[in-house]
């Protein structure tokens, strides 16, 4: 776990302000920038072209959509951020509809460079994950190498909601934040960590309270199925 990012504060719009971004990202603005006009808007949604200008301004200002202003028309393109939004709003429509997602995949173990023992020795870490997890986890995390089929299904926990365990300050250092999820590898319980800021594209994280290695009786390349439920 590096560095600690500034916590992200995810901005969340009334209702008005979703359905805008709705409309947009079902003309395509999450890709290319789409000209509309701020009446059309209005009278897509129901609103005057006022009060849909005004909705611009707001997306605008949270850093939601960013415009060029075109004579009377404008090019929307819809930024990461507002992607990300109707993804969580996505998720939770996902959710009441077809109850908790699920996701497996296969990886195979791999050592990293013994960062993880370090990490989760520090008591700022240690006190978090045995107050959410539930348990003191064994020092170290279990690096698994996953392929990019894999890796696009684990990118989609990013948008689950975890236990979270924050950064911290400790004697002039910064402890990243991270999220966890609870997961089965092999059949035994764990969690994968999924770090606010990572440097390993193709390898998956996960602590436990016991040592995996010696629970499981795996080796470095030996292959792990790993199953997470949204909890
Ligand atoms: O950086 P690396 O993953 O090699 O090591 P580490 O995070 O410092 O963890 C120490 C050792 O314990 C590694 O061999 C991990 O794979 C292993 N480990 C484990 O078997 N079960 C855990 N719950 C955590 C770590």
């Amino acid at each position: 776990m590096p560095a600690a990012s500034p916590e992200r504060s995810r901005p969340r719009p009334r209702g008005e302000t979703l359905a805008v971004l709705k409309f947009l990202a079902l003309a395509g603005a999450d890709q290319t920038a789409v000209v509309v006009t701020s009446g059309e808007i209005g009278e897509r949604i129901g609103v005057s072209q006022q009060a849909a200008d005004r909705y611009l301004v707001t997306l605008e200002k949270k850093g939601l959509i960013t415009r060029t202003l075109a004579q009377r028309r404008q090019r929307v393109l819809l930024t990461p951020a507002a992607m990300a939004l109707l993804r969580a709003e996505y998720r939770t429509y996902h959710r009441i509809f077809e109850g908790p997602a699920k996701i497996s995949f296969s990886g195979k173990v791999a050592s990293g460079l013994g960062e993880g023992r370090y990490y989760l020795s520090q008591p700022g870490y240690v006190l978090q994950f045995s107050e959410r997890l539930g348990y003191v986890p064994y020092p170290g995390t279990l690096n698994v190498r996953v392929d990019g089929a894999a890796l696009r299904k684990v990118e989609l926990v990013g948008s689950w909601t975890g236990l979270r365990i924050d950064g911290f300050q400790t004697s002039g250092r910064t402890f990243g934040g991270a999220t966890c999820f609870p997961a089965r590898m092999n059949g035994h319980l764990c969690h994968l960590i999924h770090p606010d800021r990572t440097h390993y594209k193709d390898v998956v994280e996960f602590v436990a309270a016991d040592c995996l290695r010696d629970a499981l009786g795996i080796h470095d390349d030996d292959p792990v199925q790993v199953d997470i439920e949204e909890s």
